[in-house]
């Protein structure tokens, strides 16, 4: 829970109010400056594609290194960022961390650390996809067509 959200006991009642709240969240969030969004398998409740513990330093370095490079915040100089969620398993369950990036529908094998950093650096910043490591582009169709 990000610090502007209110502990469940003080989440307000009224729909006014709770929308307020969400639109609070929203803009903390900068939801709607998000360009890609990451999943990545991690803390699995059962672990099948990695070690628990390597699927949890890979979570901490995605976080830690998208923080530090400021990708995962809008700035004056690039209004978009990138979004991140720990996924507990995302169905692949072999030759993890499995890492999802979408809209690209671009998906990793072996994200560890070392490959984390590729990604950023040629996937997220450069736009050039790590072909070494992606088994699979499928960038998602657009459901009206
Ligand atoms: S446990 Fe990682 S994809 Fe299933």
């Amino acid at each position: 829970m990000s610090p502007s959200q209110p502990p469940l006991s003080e989440t307000p009642e009224t729909p006014e109010a709770l929308s307020e709240t969400l639109a609070a969240c929203v803009e903390s969030l900068a939801l709607p400056q998000i360009q890609r969004h990451i999943f990545l398998c991690a803390d699995q409740t059962k672990p099948k594609c990695c070690d628990k513990a390597a699927s949890i330093e890979a979570w901490n370095y995605l976080k830690n290194r998208l923080k530090t490079l400021k990708l995962d915040i809008p700035t004056a100089e690039r209004p978009a960022c990138v979004f991140r969620t720990k996924a507990n398993c995302l169905r692949v369950c072999q030759q993890g961390p499995i890492m999802v990036i979408y809209p690209d529908g671009v998906w990793y094998h072996s994200a560890t650390p070392d490959v984390i950093e590729q990604i950023i650096q040629s996937h997220l910043i450069n736009n050039q996809i790590v072909e070494d490591y992606a088994f699979l582009q499928h960038p998602l169709p657009n459901p009206k067509n």
